[in-house]
C-alpha cells in the first residue's frame, strides 16, 4: 500500500467514520438474539447505506475515499443479507410484527414556530411513559427541547468526553470514537422526565446572556449529535429529533438518521412555503403532515394536513412560564391532539417503514 496517495483531512475523516460504522454492525451482529434485533441490523445498514448513497452521489466529495466509500457500500449490503439470511426461517406476519416493533425514528421538521418544539417534547414524554426507552435530541441552535420536555433550560449538553476533534469533521469536532453512539447515550444523556434521555448542543455559554446560544458549543456538537443519531442500532430505542428549522438542515442530512418524519406546519403562508420546500427532501422516509395552531384557517393549497393540532390558548401561555406542556395543562385540547398522535405511531397496526 506504499503508492496510496496522501489523503486529506476530510478524506480521513470519511474512512473514519465508515470504520466507525463497522463497530457499530459488528457491536449489532454479536449482539443479535432475537428477529427484531437481526431486523434493526438490517436497518441499520440500510441506514448506513442511504447516509452513504448522498456522499456517493456528490462526485467532489471525498475524491480520495471512493474506493473505499463502493467497497463500504458493498460491505453495509453483507451486513443487511446476513440479517436477512439469520431470520430467513421466521414466517411472514412474525417478521413483519418484529419490524413494526422497532424503535422509532422521528424528525420533526418545519418552520421555526410552527410547534416542532412542543410536539417533539410531548411525543417523547408519551413514548417513555408507554414503556419505551426514548432519546430526544434537540438540534436547534434555539434551543428549546429541554425546557419544553420539562428540564433545567441549560441541561443536556454534549459533554467533555463526548467530542473529541477532527479537522476533517464538520467544525473540527465529532463523537468520540471511544464508545459506541449507543454507550455515549447511555453514559451522557441527561435524564428528563418519565425517562426519556435528552442531548442537545451544549451550554448555553456566557455569550449567551442576552438570551442567544453560545454558538460554539453548538457547532462543536452538531456533527457529533448527527452521527450519535445515525449510529444508533439499538433494536429497542426511540430517537426523536427537533430540527432547526428551515430548508437548509435537511438538506445537510441531519435527518439522515430517520425513517417517519413528522412536517408541522402553522397557519402562516411562510410556513406552508417552508414545508412545501421541505416535502420533497424527506422522499423515501414516511412522512406526515401535521398542521398547528390553525383555529378555523382552512389547509394550505396544496399541502392537506393528515393530522391537526388546534390553537391551544393553554398550552401557549405554560410554555409561556417555561412549564412542560405535558405536565402543566395535560388535558388542554393540543396535548389531547399530541396524545392521539403518539398513538397513531405507537399502534399496533402501523405498517412496517420501507426499507431501502
Ligand atoms: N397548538 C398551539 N396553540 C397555541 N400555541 C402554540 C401551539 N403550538 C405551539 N404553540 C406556541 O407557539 C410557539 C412556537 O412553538 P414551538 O413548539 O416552540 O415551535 P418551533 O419549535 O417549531 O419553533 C411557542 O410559544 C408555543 O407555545
Ligand atoms: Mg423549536
Amino acid at each position: 500500500m506504499g503508492d496510496t496517495p496522501e489523503l486529506n483531512n476530510r478524506e480521513q475523516w470519511a474512512i473514519q467514520c465508515m470504520d466507525r460504522q463497522l463497530v457499530v454492525l459488528d457491536d449489532l451482529t454479536a449482539r443479535a438474539d432475537s428477529t427484531a434485533a437481526w431486523l434493526a441490523l438490517e436497518r441499520q445498514a440500510g441506514s448506513y447505506a442511504r447516509h452513504l448513497g448522498t456522499w456517493l452521489a456528490k462526485e467532489s466529495i471525498f475524491p480520495g475515499a471512493r474506493d473505499r466509500m463502493r467497497a463500504h457500500q458493498v460491505d453495509l449490503a453483507g451486513y443487511a443479507q446476513r440479517a436477512r439470511d439469520e431470520v430467513a426461517g421466521v414466517d411472514a406476519e412474525a417478521l413483519e410484527a418484529a419490524r413494526a416493533g422497532l424503535g422509532i425514528r422521528l424528525a420533526v421538521i418545519g418552520k421555526g414556530g410552527a410547534g416542532k418544539t412542543v410536539t417533539s417534547s410531548t411525543l417523547a414524554r408519551l413514548f417513555a411513559q408507554a414503556g419505551r426507552k426514548v432519546l430526544a435530541c434537540d438540534l436547534d441552535v434555539n434551543p428549546g427541547l429541554a425546557v419544553s420536555l420539562g428540564m433545567q433550560g441549560d441541561q443536556g449538553g454534549m459533554p467533555e468526553g463526548s467530542i473529541e476533534e477532527h479537522p476533517g469533521s464538520l467544525y473540527g469536532w465529532q463523537l468520540t470514537g471511544d464508545m459506541t453512539p449507543i454507550q455515549v447515550v447511555e453514559k451522557f444523556a441527561s435524564a428528563a422526565p418519565d425517562g426519556v434521555r435528552f442531548l442537545g448542543f451544549g451550554k448555553i455559554g456566557p455569550a449567551s446572556e442576552g438570551g442567544g446560544t453560545d454558538k460554539s458549543a453548538a457547532k462543536q456538537s452538531v456533527a457529533a449529535l448527527v452521527h450519535l443519531m445515525l449510529g444508533i442500532g439499538e433494536p429497542d430505542w426511540d430517537v426523536i429529533a427537533d430540527l432547526e428549522a428551515g430548508p437548509t438542515t435537511p438538506f445537510e442530512r441531519y435527518h439522515a438518521f430517520s425513517e417517519d418524519v413528522v412536517v408541522v406546519v402553522g397557519p402562516a403562508w411562510r410556513s406552508a412555503m417552508t414545508a412545501r420546500r421541505l416535502l420533497p427532501m424527506v422522499e423515501g422516509r414516511r412522512s406526515i403532515v401535521v398542521s398547528n395552531r390553525f383555529r378555523d384557517e382552512p389547509d394550505h393549497p396544496g399541502l392537506a394536513a393528515q393530522f391537526r393540532i388546534p390553537f391551544d390558548p393553554e398550552l401557549a401561555e405554560v410554555e409561556r412560564q417555561g412549564l412542560a406542556p405535558l405536565d402543566a395543562c395535560p388535558g388542554s385540547p393540543a396535548i389531547v391532539a399530541l396524545r392521539e398522535l403518539a398513538s397513531l405511531f405507537l399502534s399496533a397496526a402501523r405498517e412496517a417503514a420501507p426499507i431501502d
